[in-house]
């Protein structure tokens, strides 16, 4: 079976994250995001995958290489600009078999594939798309199906005055070749969710009801709770089977003085200063430095981050190389590659540090 991964999009909602590095790679508890999607799909028979991507295409493939690591033969399309969700599938057209999965290429999951194409064979379908129960179905694509699983109604992004339970659209279709006639010519934009849904209504689209986990983690807050579910095992995955072993996964080198608390994933090199607490539910990746006293609960510190004596970071994504001085209390917060916050900073609710800017010493207090 084969998939082609959409994954063009800029990533605009994950930044100062991804203003430097792309989605697809960005770490995620230490492995690189799409490594994930790529175990999940070679556990449901895909042998081989099509990555369409744009922004930071490059970087992407340095990452990810020929997918040989994970198990899936991987290969890259690069549209000349983006052509959208729908757009991007019509482009890889020459590449694509009879039949074939498309996936969101931002969603963390382990939903049955097997079982939605059983679902897909059984009822004929041109196209069946993955369906998950969500509180709020207003910031995604709503479904409404009849008994026999037919689509009825697909509305994308309906706005919060239609907020409320139901089933969403979790990116992740079997699609027959058939589908690429329906649309229009290559090379132009068009979105799957806004044009060819609504005009398959009818013709052979339908939905498949997955159960399992599902999470987009396109936003720093469901970054952070995939994060926290894949230590929490509330998906399954590799990492997380490795850490059910463990309870920690932590680098043979690291240089430990203080406490780790698990779940958590210490990578090589890293350094943890006397007194210091590392944990729960948090990810150093490889040369991080924890100063003396320091606390790092419930966050993300990606390559080379570092943060001084007495500091306390929660819930908080630290991107690489970015520095925090000594007795900070960073909450809710992201901060870019190599980005600054001087000591006796304070930084809370939300806030973002862009790559590259320093803030000097307590230059934002409460
Ligand atoms: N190649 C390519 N070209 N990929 C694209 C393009 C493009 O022009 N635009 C978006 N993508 C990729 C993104 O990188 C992402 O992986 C995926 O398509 C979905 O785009 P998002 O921008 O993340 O969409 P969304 O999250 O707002 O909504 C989509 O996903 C929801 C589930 O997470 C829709 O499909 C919704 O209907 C769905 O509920
Ligand atoms: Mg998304």
């Amino acid at each position: 079976m084969q998939a082609l991964i959409l994954a063009g999009g800029e990533g605009t909602r994950l930044r100062p994250l991804t203003s430097t590095i792309a989605k697809p790679v960005v770490p995620l508890a230490g492995r690189p995001f799409l490594s994930y999607m790529l175990e999940w799909l070679g556990e449901h028979g895909v042998g081989e995958a099509i990555l369409s991507c744009g922004f930071l295409a490059d970087s992407v493939r340095d990452v990810l290489g020929d997918g040989s690591d994970y198990g899936v033969r991987l290969s890259y399309i690069e549209e000349p600009r983006p052509l959208g969700t729908g757009g991007a599938v019509k482009f890889a057209e020459p590449r694509l078999e009879e039949r074939f999965l498309v996936l969101n290429g931002d969603v963390l999951a382990d939903i049955d594939l097997t079982a939605q194409l059983e679902a897909h064979e059984r009822t004929g379908a041109l196209l069946t798309i993955a369906l998950y129960g969500v509180e709020d179905t207003s910031a995604y694509g709503t479904v409404r199906c009849a008994h026999d699983g037919s689509v009825v109604e697909f509305v994308e992004k309906p706005g919060p005055e239609h907020a409320g339970p139901g089933l969403i659209n979790a990116g992740a279709y079997v699609v027959e070749r058939g589908v690429l006639h329906t649309m229009g010519p290559a090379g132009t934009t068009i979105s799957i969710e806004r044009e060819v849904f609504p005009r398959l209504i009818g013709s052979g689209l339908y939905g498949y009801a997955a159960s399992g986990y599902w999470l987009d983690i396109g936003t720093p807050e469901r970054y952070l709770q995939a994060t926290y579910d894949i230590l929490d095992l509330n998906v399954l995955t590799a990492v997380g089977r490795r850490i059910a072993a463990a309870g920690s996964l932590v680098a043979d080198d690291v240089s430990l003085e203080g406490h780790i608390i698990s779940p958590a994933v210490v990578d090589r090199g890293c350094e943890i200063g006397a007194g210091a607490i590392v944990g729960g539910r948090t990810v150093l990746g490889a040369g991080v430095t924890v100063g003396a006293g320091a606390h790092v609960e419930g966050s993300v510190m990606l390559d080379g981050a570092s943060v001084g004596e007495r500091s306390t970071i929660s819930s908080s994504i630290i991107g690489p190389e970015a520095t925090i001085g000594d007795r900070c209390h960073v909450e809710y917060a992201v901060l870019g590659e190599g980005a600054g916050l001087g000591s006796d900073s304070v930084l809370e609710a939300g806030a973002r540090i862009f790559p590259g800017v320093r803030l000097p010493e307590g230059a934002i207090r409460p």
